[in-house]
């Protein structure tokens, strides 16, 4: 089996922004929802037409209760090569109107983000029963000893780094490596094609190249696990109690490791960065934290909100006429969900668009999404935040940036939103 005969490469999973640039350009504060979906939700309300450059719309919403309704309707499908319009353009074609005659994403196998119900249902179950307990508890230590590995290096070095590329994007990659069970000697092969994916100061041809690279790596674990399995995701998918009935094939196995390393990646990445930038920028939150460092849990539930990294997403195609907010949608159009405005939303929240580590815990907001697809990785998520935040801001003294904030690269251009990069200093 070739990777390019039945499965789109990891870029596939990320590279794609269903939206006119301006809907993703932030002008003012780096950490605000774009506003011009903020003048759409006042001239249109909460659920809006947007054209795109080739003569297609998609509709974009805006508001908590309306975001809600449509995350968890399932007659808003998530297969979305469905359509043929807006999900199989790449931003260059969104830019310049031009419109392929073929969509080139391909759903595969085992790739049930992008999979509904019964489909989506019986990947769902069998991926849910392996993020047991016991299993969340040995990643937690994992978390903390990688952690720690990580920032030994960084001083290590000297005083300064890009937060980006030494800390955020590696420490996710690792933790999806002990998550599938990726063999130590092969570990840096691993996150060097993986953060080649992700990285958009290379070719188009590189990241695809390091994509079918990942996916043959995969491969080449799934044949592995089943020859000698051991305590980790893939072997459990295979051999354990809980493996699937009938058994998954080779090429589900596959797609799920690499939908868990394209949807555990890059979100966890640029939340960590994302995180320590704005807390730098708001040192007056940083300080409440530090004198209360019981706050931690709360703070990175409020960092979630007020940061909503899936900022161009997720995608929905309509399968039916529906009425949305009060506004009819017709079949076959593409709805574009806006977690950033919803998590936004002062129907919801006092004063949302303050970041406030001190307001009561709430996990009502949707940065991990809501319904039948939110996010399986949260809990683990959620560890890696709050390990990755103490330990970065105990262990590196006096922890700044060493740049202007406003010169900080801000991705507004990629469909989960962060920082290029982040250089830090400390004492
Ligand atoms: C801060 C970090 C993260 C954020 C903001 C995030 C966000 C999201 C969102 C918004 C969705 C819903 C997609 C949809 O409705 O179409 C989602 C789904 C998903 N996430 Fe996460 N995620 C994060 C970390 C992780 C991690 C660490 C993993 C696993 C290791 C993971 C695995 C998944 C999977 C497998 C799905 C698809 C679930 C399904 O389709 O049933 N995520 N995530």
């Amino acid at each position: 089996m070739k990777a390019t005969e039945t499965t789109a490469p990891i870029g596939s999973l990320t590279g794609r922004r269903p939206l006119p640039p301006e809907m993703s350009e932030r002008t003012g504060c780096p950490f605000d929802p774009p506003a011009a979906r903020f003048r759409l939700l006042e001239e249109q309300g909460p659920v809006a037409k947007v054209p795109l450059l080739n003569g297609a719309h998609v509709w974009l919403v805006t508001g908590y209760q309306e975001v809600r309704n449509a995350i968890s309707d399932i007659r808003l499908s998530s297969d979305v090569v469905r359509n043929t319009n807006a999900m199989s353009l790449t931003s260059e074609q969104v830019t310049t109107g031009s419109c392929p005659a073929q969509p080139d994403l391909q759903r595969t196998d085992g790739m049930f983000i992008f999979m509904d119900p019964p489909e989506h249902s019986r990947l769902r179950k069998v991926l849910t029963s392996q993020f047991t307990v016991r299993r969340m508890r040995a990643l937690d230590q994992r978390v903390h000893e990688i952690t720690d590995e990580l920032i030994t290096a960084m001083q290590g070095a000297g005083t300064t780094a890009d937060l980006v590329t030494d800390f955020a994007l590696a420490l996710p990659s690792l933790v999806i490596c002990e998550l599938l069970g990726v063999p130590y000697e092969d570990r840096a092969e691993f996150q060097e094609r993986s953060a080649i994916t992700l990285n958009i100061n290379n070719t188009p041809e590189q990241q695809r190249d390091a994509g079918i690279a990942l996916w043959e790596f995969m491969r080449n674990l799934v044949i592995a696990k089943r020859t000698a399995p051991g305590d980790d995701m893939l072997s459990g998918l295979i051999s354990g109690e809980l493996a699937a009935d009938p058994p998954l094939t080779d090429a589900e196995l596959i797609d799920i490791g690499v939908t868990l390393l394209g949807a555990g990646h890059e979100t966890t990445a640029n939340m960590l960065a994302l995180s320590v930038f704005a807390l730098l920028e708001h040192p007056e939150q940083l300080a409440a934290l530090r004198n209360d460092p019981t706050l931690i849990d709360a703070a990175i539930e409020e960092l979630l909100r007020y940061l909503s990294v899936s900022h161009t997403g997720p995608t929905r195609i309509a399968l039916e006429d529906i009425t949305l907010g009060g506004v009819e949608i017709p079949a076959g159009d593409t709805v574009v969900i806006s977690l950033p405005t919803a998590n936004r939303d002062e129907e919801r929240w006092p004063e949302p668009g303050q970041l406030d580590v001190t307001r009561p815990r709430d996990t009502g907001h949707m940065a991990f999404g809501y319904g039948i697809h939110q996010c399986l990785g949260q809990q683990l998520a959620r560890v890696e935040l709050r390990v990755g935040l103490v330990e970065l801001f105990t262990r590196l003294p006096g922890l700044r940036l060493a740049a202007p904030a406003a010169e900080i690269p801000l991705r507004t251009d990629m469909v989960v939103f962060g920082v290029h990069s982040l250089p830090v200093a400390w004492d």
